[in-house]
């Protein structure tokens, strides 16, 4: 693997040789000194066009954890806004040395277009662009979900082959929805989406999962339900749903999470809009794993640094158990 695009280039082997590597960098933000020497002298770019701020600085923590040198970049506050284009920007930043390229952008394929148009040479690993893909959300995702539908242990080497994940909101303008259904289903999870009929993708039929408009008889047979935000500012106005109607509908409150088997889990990918799509009850609930997730982002981009730029999983066990 040269670049990490989407999470539907991934093989089941590639995506658990991923989850494992991470568990394995896990084991470096348990020591008292949360550094490996992996990367030390490469150099990563975190070129982000658009506001982010957990995968930004997961990006960021992932790399110093790594040793590389890390360069960030916001659209904001630079020549983009004199007109330079993505290619020129990608190239000035290569020319000071750069080994990978971390790219966050509004349009969908832009990560694509730098990776496979000869611009660079470095590494691209997509942070989320437009409404298409988001691939290290949804590997932080499952690495969650085997976590705690399985075990930190007893996971290793495993997929999620039968479990049932219920991915609930606005579908439409969702890269996470669309990297989870990619990535679960290659892991064999059974994936449901519930959302409003104007807020599905045209298209969602021959998407690798099944659709549902009712949330209440969806969640007695669901292991993980993921909210999702409604993202308002992809949306023409005339578009919105009211709050309340959202809320009633398809929100997640206390009195609709007890419907869901005892040791069902809730996930958010980030930035949660509490009582539209979750209430604060269930948000701060020991079964919320939100923090979980960005806690085990940061392990996930870790492994897939480790990966891309030339390491292998049991280099990366020696390194995490010596200390080194
Ligand atoms: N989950 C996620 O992508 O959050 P940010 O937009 O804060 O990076």
């Amino acid at each position: 693997m040269r670049h990490l695009i989407s999470a539907a280039d991934l093989t089941r082997d590639d995506a658990v040789l991923i989850l494992d590597t991470a568990e394995e960098m896990a084991r470096v933000a348990d020591r008292p000194i949360k550094k490996l020497p992996t990367l030390r002298g490469r150099t990563v770019v975190n070129l982000f066009f658009e506001d982010s701020t957990r995968t930004r600085i997961s990006f960021e923590a992932a790399e110093k954890r790594l040793s590389a040198d890390v360069i960030n970049f916001t659209a904001k506050g630079s020549s983009v806004s004199k007109g330079e284009s993505l290619k020129d920007t990608a190239q000035t930043l290569e020319a000071m040395g750069v080994d990978a390229v971390v790219i966050r952008h509004g349009a969908s394929g832009a990560p694509y277009r730098l990776a496979t148009s000869g611009w660079i040479d470095a590494a691209v690993i997509n942070a989320g662009d437009g409404t298409h893909q988001h691939p290290t959300q949804a590997l932080l995702d499952a690495f969650t979900m085997r976590r705690r539908l399985i075990g930190r242990d007893t996971g290793l080497g495993q997929d999620l082959t039968g479990r049932r994940v219920t991915v609930v909101g606005d579908i439409l303008h969702s890269r996470v929805a669309r990297s989870n259904v990619d990535l679960l289903h290659t892991l064999g999870a059974e994936v449901t989406l519930v959302a409003p009929p104007t807020l599905l993708p045209i298209g969602v039929g021959e998407w690798p999962c099944e659709v549902s408009y009712d949330l209440d008889r969806v969640l007695p047979k669901t292991d993980a339900v993921m909210m999702l935000r409604v993202q308002r500012e992809r949306m023409n106005a005339a578009f919105f749903p009211t709050e309340r109607e959202y809320s009633r509908r398809y929100g997640l409150d206390g009195e609709r999470m007890a419907r869901m088997p005892g040791d069902a889990i809730v996930m958010h990918p980030g930035p949660m809009v509490r009582g539209m799509e979750i209430t604060a009850e269930v948000a701060d609930s020991d079964r919320c794993t939100v923090l979980e997730q960005v806690t085990n982002g940061v392990s996930i981009r870790m492994a897939v640094l480790y990966l891309l730029l030339g390491g292998n999983e049991s280099e990366a066990a020696h390194q995490a158990q010596a200390g080194t």
